[in-house]
């Protein structure tokens, strides 16, 4: 288990344009997504998208079923409870015109919660850790959960989508929680 410090808000590296991947994966990057998904589970969080520790490339990872509350406080419970999805260089090939208000909150901004409002499905399409190319539409927790993940990828947060004035307040909690 490698479990990697995750990035706190403000810091520029969270606000990278991420590089897309190369096939085969290096030994480098195949460690960095074992690293990912330890330090996901370790959180514990739904979803970590490489810029969250530093690392500049189009991967994020996800475990929506981590999202119930029984699996989460039971994080070694047997029986294959966990379902970890490895996202490379995903793309939106279309969104709904729909939208749908979640929650949501962020491993690089703790403790802080705020509704935000996106496309309520999408169709999505992204490469697995052997390179084959997936299209798959999604809705309800996943879509906004991959929403959120991928904007990582373009340097976005999830309190860009709230007013100026609520996003310099939680900027300021953050500086005063986790700076000196
Ligand atoms: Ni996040």
């Amino acid at each position: 288990m490698a479990v990697q410090e995750i990035l706190i808000h403000p810091d520029d590296r969270l606000r990278e344009i991420a590089k897309p991947v190369t096939f085969p994966l290096s030994d480098d990057t195949k460690q960095i997504i074992r690293d990912m998904a330890d330090t996901m589970y370790d959180a514990p969080g739904v979803g970590l998208a490489a810029p969250q520790i530093g690392v500049s490339l189009k991967i994020a990872v996800t475990d929506t079923l981590w999202r119930s509350d029984e699996v989460r406080h039971d994080p070694d419970r047997p029986g294959g409870t966990r379902d970890l999805k490895v996202w490379i260089n995903p793309e939106f090939l279309w969104h709904s015109d729909e939208m749908a208000t979640w929650e949501e909150g962020c491993l690089s901004i703790p403790e802080t919660y705020a509704d935000v409002k996106r496309p309520a499905a999408i169709r999505l399409r992204w490469f697995d850790i052997d390179g084959q190319q997936h299209e798959k539409d999604f809705d309800d927790f996943q879509a906004v959960a991959l929403q959120h993940e991928f904007d990582h990828l373009i340097g976005k947060l999830f309190i860009d989508y709230l007013t100026p004035l609520k996003r310099n307040m939680i900027t300021k909690k953050m500086r005063k929680l986790f700076k000196e």
